[in-house]
């Protein structure tokens, strides 16, 4: 009876043990989660600058799109068109406000809508529309830099 509860502290002891390193090890976990968690909302926050650059993506990609469109080569104006989409796809996902103003709204209801005629118009390889819809693109670029206080960057139609 004595040896048995000998052995009986033993496993105890063992088991109290284990369990020791069992909440050490969560504990370390614990605090790798917390570490990762607070790095993810780094990199979640919006970049600083980040609008600027994905105007000046727009720019290049809009000054291509209009110069394709002009050459009559719409699988390339459809690649442009398409990177566009992308580009402002981005800038409403990133739900940028500046200056109080909330920018991605502004290009989900004015941009993309101008941009989808735009496409519509190269999809059908159409240069007429395409000019109306380039001239009305850059109406809709030029509208949302007035509003925004940047009515200085006037984009301007092939
Ligand atoms: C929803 C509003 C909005 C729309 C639509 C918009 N812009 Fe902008 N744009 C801005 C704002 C705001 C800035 C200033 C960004 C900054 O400096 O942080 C800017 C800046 C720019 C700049 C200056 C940055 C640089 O690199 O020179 C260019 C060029 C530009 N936009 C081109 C365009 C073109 C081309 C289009 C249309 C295809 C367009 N934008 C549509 C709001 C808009």
């Amino acid at each position: 009876m004595k040896k048995l509860s000998g052995s009986l502290m033993f496993v105890m002891l063992v088991l109290v043990l284990i369990d020791i390193a069992v909440l050490r090890e969560l504990s370390r976990n614990e605090v790798h989660l917390a570490a990762l968690e607070q790095k993810v909302t780094t990199l979640q926050a919006p970049k600083k600058g980040a609008l600027a650059e994905a105007m000046a993506h727009c720019q290049r990609w809009f000054e291509k799109l209009s110069l394709a469109g002009e050459a009559g080569n719409w699988p390339l104006a459809k690649y442009y068109a398409d990177k566009l989409q992308e580009n402002a796809e981005e800038v409403i996902a990133s739900k940028v406000v500046d200056g109080g103003q909330d920018i991605s709204g502004l290009v989900k209801s004015t941009l993309l809508p101008a941009l989808a005629e735009l496409q519509k118009a190269a999809a059908a390889g159409d240069s007429a529309q395409f000019t109306v819809r380039n001239q009305a693109l850059v109406s809709a670029c030029n509208a949302c830099h007035e509003t925004t206080k940047r009515g200085f960057i006037k984009v301007g139609a092939r």
